[in-house]
This record gives C-alpha cells, structure tokens and sequence, in this order.
C-alpha cells in the first residue's frame, strides 16, 4: 500500500461536534501536521442544508449534500461520521469501510447497535474503525483500555456517563431541589435535552457500557440484556438520606465480570455511592470512570463528558491515530476479537445470571401508618433471604401513611426482587416501592 504524504479528510456532518472538529483541526493544523509528519486537507463536507450560518468558515466549493459521495470520494481517506442517527450514518460508515477506508466517529448509537457489523466490514475491507468521541466526550478511556492498559483483564469497570444526569442529581443535592424542578430548569439552559428520555432514564448511559464491555470482554451486550434504571424516581428524601448515610447517588454503569465463573454483567443505574470514593464527588456535567485491572489495580478517569471542544478533542486524537495508520502502514491497537480475548477471554463468555449479582441495597417504602406494618414487611424480605441492616420511619406526602426507608446487608438481585413482588401484593405498601443499590465498591 502506497502511504500517502497529503491526508484528506471528508467530513459527513458539520454541527456541533463537526464545527468543533473543524475549527480545532484548523487551527492547530501546522502543529499537528509537523507531529504526523503528512499535510492535513480538509477536503469535503456533507451536510443536510449548506445555506445554513455556522460558526466556522467552508469554502462553498467544498460543501455538498451528498454524505454517501463524500464517504466514497476515491480521495477521501479518512471519513468523520459526526451526522448521527442510526440510518444515514450507517450507510456512510459501510459504504467507507468497504472501500478500506478509517472512519471516526462519534456515534454511541449507531456503534451500540450495529457494532458487530461495523468490525466485521471493517476486516473484510480492510478499514479501520475510530470512535473515541463516543464514550466520555474528552475522557480517552477508549484508547486507555485499548492500549495503556492491554496488559489488565477487567474485573470491574464503573462510571458516570451521562453528563445530563450528574448535573440533574448535583443540583438536587447542592440546591434540595425537586428532580422536576431541576430538570425544568435544565432544559431552559440547554443542560438537557427537549426529550430527556434517553438520558435520563439511562439508555444513553447503557448504549456507552455496551461499548466499554465490549472493548474490555469482546462481547457485545445487548441493552435488553442489562438492568437499565434511570434517576426519574429520584427525590429530595432519597438525596437527603443516602447524604446522612454517608452517600451521594450518581447514574452509573457497572460492568463487573467474574473470570473463573466466566460471567459478564452490565448494569445502569442510580448507586448510593460512598463519599470516601472519588467518583462520588464527580459532579455537575463532568464524566468519571473507574476501571481496575488485575495488573494495575484501579485507575480513574475525569472529564467532561460531551460538548463541542471536549468531543472534537476526543474526535481529533483519533484522526491523528488513522494519519499514523495510513503513513506509517502500522495498525495501533485496535479493538477486535483478539485483543478481546486477550483482555479475559469472550469464548464461553456468559451473562452472569441475577442471583450472582450482589449489593447492599437502599429501599423506600410509602406504606399504611398503622401497627404491624413493619412487621409485614420484615416478613416478607426475611421469606428472600434479605436481611434488614437500618430502617427509618418519616412522614409522608400520602395521606394516613409513613414512609420507610430500609437499607438491607449483602443480598442479590434475584432476592431482592422477589421480595419487590412480595412487597408489591401487600395492601399496606401503597406505591411501588423505590430501589436504590448501594455500591461498596474499594478504589
Ligand atoms: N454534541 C455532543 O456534545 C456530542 C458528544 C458526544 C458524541 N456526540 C455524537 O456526535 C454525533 C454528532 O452530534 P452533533 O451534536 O454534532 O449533531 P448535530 O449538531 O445535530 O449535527 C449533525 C450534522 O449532520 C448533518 N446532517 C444531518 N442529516 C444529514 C443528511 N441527510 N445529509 C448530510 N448531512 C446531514 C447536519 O447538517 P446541517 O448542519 O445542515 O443541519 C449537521 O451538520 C452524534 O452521533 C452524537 O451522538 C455528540
């Protein structure tokens, strides 16, 4: 393969991460291009409508509409997908791939669902597939577990992933203001999206735990096949109780595998963390994320996990890892089945099954204010094997109720809910009951 001495890059979509993307490759191109040793062209730039304002300056010549011919532009040697979506953006990251082409992309969505499809055209046309940017915005976790720490098979890795929800849960905290409130509020300042969903009912965060497992263990884990909990459920109470406990409550995704069982679980969901650990103290709309190796113990990451310079930062460094590829005909690291055996083996690999899956876990319960009511419920998770370690009593909002608030010992997610459905048929217990798990995880 002939190395090229001038790198073109095809930009399919120019909004928020692309103006970014441009206007910091543009301005430290002369820097850039010394370190790389080949000259940067921007070349071409696909986007849906060219008459648009933007904040950075493209020639008009350069413009087109057409992502598909930007992705397939012989000259074209490195495509940035930064459309989004799961449609176009997979079209143009095949229609590329197949033409040996490095792509990079910034797309969660599209690699959480068509991942296995985009590796395997990758290897069969020989192209090569960048996506820093999709986990973490300015966090280079993917190159960290990719290669700073390929000598470490992954017990535990845990994080905070979505900026939205660490902000909505800081200000609930710091403010003791209601999850409504705050997230009205949110939206108003651009913090949160118009619809909120995916965010903060945890789909974002699950989407990007698909990608961290599937780096670390070579399997991709499918989101119907996590526990996914968002932080809608959330209130002042919880905030101000798992604080006197010693916790704040962060969205986080855990992905722990047991490597002599062989088994792999990904979760997403509010934990009452330790203030002891640092990713307790992660707030506002900054990621943070734990990964312990079996070589170099735990290793911690903190960031700002999205927003146009962080992700065109993110972006940027994989563009100058595809520029050695291409000048140097030398690969860098890069994720497939291999390296993934390699960081604990996906042969055999298993979902661990719920039982296996243990925590100490934070329960509130709205239930009828009358004699005998604790004891019900004593009963019930007794019946599951799940023992009692605090239980609170306050008012509540509901009329002639109380409102518990238990935290048990070690129990399992199967036990806990079973006792969940045992608590649901109690006429006493008058709302589903809320479940938070407590992480003890060690740093
Ligand atoms: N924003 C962040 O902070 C962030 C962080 C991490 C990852 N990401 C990911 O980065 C990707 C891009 O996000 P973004 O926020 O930059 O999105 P965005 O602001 O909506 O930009 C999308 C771009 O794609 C272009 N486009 C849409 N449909 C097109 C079509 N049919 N043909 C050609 N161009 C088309 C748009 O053109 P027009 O400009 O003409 O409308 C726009 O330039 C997404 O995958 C997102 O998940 C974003």
């Amino acid at each position: 393969m002939s190395k090229p001495s001038v790198i073109n890059i095809g930009f399919c979509g120019l909004g928020t991460v692309g103006q970014g993307v441009w206007k910091h490759l543009s301005a430290s191109r002369a820097a850039l291009e010394a370190r790389l040793g080949a000259r940067l062209e921007l070349y071409r730039v696909a986007v849906r409508n060219p008459g648009k304002a933007r904040g950075v300056d493209i020639p008009a010549a350069k413009l087109t509409t057409d992502a598909l011919a930007v992705a397939i532009d012989p000259a074209v040697h490195i495509v940035c997908e930064l459309i989004g979506g799961t449609a176009l953006a997979r079209e143009v990251t095949l229609a590329a791939l197949a033409r040996g082409k490095i792509v990079v992309s910034a797309n969660k969505a599209l690699l959480c669902e068509s991942g296995a499809e985009i590796f395997a055209a990758a290897r069969k046309g020989g192209g090569h597939f960048f996506f820093e940017a999709s986990v973490a915005g300015g966090i280079p976790i993917i190159k960290a577990l990719r290669e700073g720490l390929i000598a470490n098979r992954f017990p535990r890795i845990y994080g905070i992933l979505n900026g939205t929800c660490n902000y909505l849960l800081t200000r609930m905290e710091r403010e003791g203001v209601s999850y409504a409130d705050v997230l009205a509020d949110a939206k108003r300042l651009g913090y949160a999206e118009a619809d909120e969903t995916l965010d903060v009912q945890g789909w974002d965060t699950a989407h990007k735990a698909a990608i961290l497992a599937y780096l670390a263990h070579g399997m991709w884990v499918k989101t119907d096949q996590m526990l996914v909990e968002g932080i809608t459920r959330i209130t002042q109470t919880d905030i101000v109780h798992a604080a006197q406990l010693g916790y704040g409550i962060k969205l986080l995704a855990v992905i722990t595998r047991d490597f002599e069982a062989n088994q792999l679980f990904v979760r997403v969901h509010p934990t009452l963390l330790p203030r002891r650990l640092v990713l307790a103290n992660v707030d506002g709309v900054y990621n943070g994320i734990a990964v312990t190796g079996d070589v170099v113990g735990t290793t911690i990451y903190i960031g700002r996990g999205a927003g146009q310079d962080a992700t065109a930062s993110a972006v940027i460094g994989d563009i100058a890892d595809a520029v050695t590829l291409l000048t140097s005909g030398k690969s860098v690291v890069v994720p497939d089945e291999a390296a993934a055996i390699h960081a604990g083996g996906r042969k055999g690999v298993k979902l661990a099954p719920l039982e296996s899956i243990c925590s100490r876990y934070y329960l509130r319960l709205e239930v009828r204010d009358q004699p005998g009511v604790l004891a019900q419920v004593a009963t019930i998770m007794a019946q599951n094997r799940v023992s009692i370690e605090s239980v609170i009593q306050r008012g509540s909002r509901l009329p002639d109720a109380a409102m518990l608030i238990l935290t048990t010992h070690q129990s399992n997610e199967q036990a806990i809910r079973t006792t969940l459905a045992g608590l649901a048929q109690l006429a006493s217990v008058l709302e589903e009951p809320l479940l938070l798990r407590i992480g003890d995880f060690e740093e």
